[in-house]
């Protein structure tokens, strides 16, 4: 079998999808516990993807669910920052040195588990077929030691974000008040709905409504993108809640504390601790219903491996 057929037939028993070669394989017959994989992005850069990602991973620790992040923002180490840890290795370890994903996860407070995107998902597309696999086997592993995977892109339309978005079960699209943010939020929908795979896969788009004056306020910023985004686009947008402008989430970021450790009891963290429960509920609804990180690398390579 040639290395790229290895590869499909992989990612497809990971994924419970029927091989090829099932008579000399023995058939699985319940799928593996999967990893559900959400995006936290957004139209315009500043907004708070990073510590809304951070800190709600902590929030659904409390919950009781095992959570790893993975910083897709490259160059920026946004996340390293704000958690104020520094990883030895990255992604692309495991593509050009062959360390593991075991050596590549640094841990940090409440046992997330953080992952450093580097420079090698940036070239993620550019992968040759034997790279592809051995990243496909290590990630494999991230569902044993993770419930959840939160992945921390860049904000804005660009191609490797798109297909972060596209390949994920959940998209979390977080917006501010500011008109920016809001015309750069329905500018990325917008592109989503344009491309063909994500809008026909009924993947939900989350509204995540940051640095809010109150509950009603976030509700606003909902309205108005679900509402164009039903008049215009076939999209399918939902709320999740929000987090109220808060002076101790600046103040944390400058002590490289994440604000639900620094102020558990601060208005931001709370509202961070709402979307937790939400986020778990959901998660518990569709927990059958997940593709997980194998499934997404699947998509990704799906054009190249045909
Ligand atoms: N709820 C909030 N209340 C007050 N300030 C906030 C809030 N959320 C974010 N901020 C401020 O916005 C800044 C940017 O946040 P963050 O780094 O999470 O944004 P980002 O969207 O990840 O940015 P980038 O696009 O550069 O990656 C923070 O350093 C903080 O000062
Ligand atoms: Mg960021």
């Amino acid at each position: 079998m040639d290395q790229a057929a290895n590869l499909r037939n992989i990612i497809k028993r990971r994924n419970n999808i029927p091989t090829n070669n099932q008579n000399h394989e023995k058939p699985s017959n319940q799928a593996k516990k999967k990893a559900r994989v959400i995006t936290v992005t957004s139209g315009k850069g500043g907004v708070g993807k990073s510590n809304t990602a951070i800190n709600l991973s902590l929030a659904l620790t409390d919950l009781g669910k095992k959570v790893v992040v993975i910083d897709a923002d490259f160059g920026l180490a946004n996340v390293e920052i704000l958690l104020g840890i520094k990883p030895k290795y990255n992604l692309s370890d495991i593509l050009y040195n062959d360390k593991s994903i075991h050596e590549v996860i640094t841990y940090g407070p409440n046992n997330i588990g953080f992952i450093s995107g580097g420079s090698g998902v940036f070239k993620l597309m550019n992968l040759q077929k034997d790279q592809i696999l051995k990243l496909t086997q290590n990630l494999n592993e991230l569902d044993n030691i993770a419930d959840i995977i939160i992945i921390d892109t860049g904000a804005g339309v660009n191609d490797s974000v798109v297909e972060f978005i596209m390949n994920s079960s959940d998209v979390f699209l977080v917006v501010t008040p500011e008109p920016t943010s809001i015309t750069d939020a329905y500018a990325l929908l917008k592109v989503l709905d344009n491309t063909p795979y994500f809008s026909s896969n009924n993947t939900s788009i989350n509204i995540i409504a940051n640095s809010v004056n109150g509950e009603e306020d976030g509700l606003d910023i909902y309205r108005k993108l679900s509402g164009v985004a039903s008049r215009f686009l076939s999209l399918n947008v939902n709320y999740l809640g929000m987090v109220p402008f808060d002076e101790n989430v600046r103040k944390a970021v400058i002590k490289q504390v994440p604000y639900y450790l620094e102020y558990p009891a601060c208005r931001a963290s709370l509202g961070i601790k709402k979307i937790a429960k939400k986020v778990d509920n959901i998660h518990e609804e569709e927990a059958n219903n997940v593709k997980g990180i194998v499934g997404m690398i699947y998509q990704f390579f799906k054009n190249k491996l045909a």
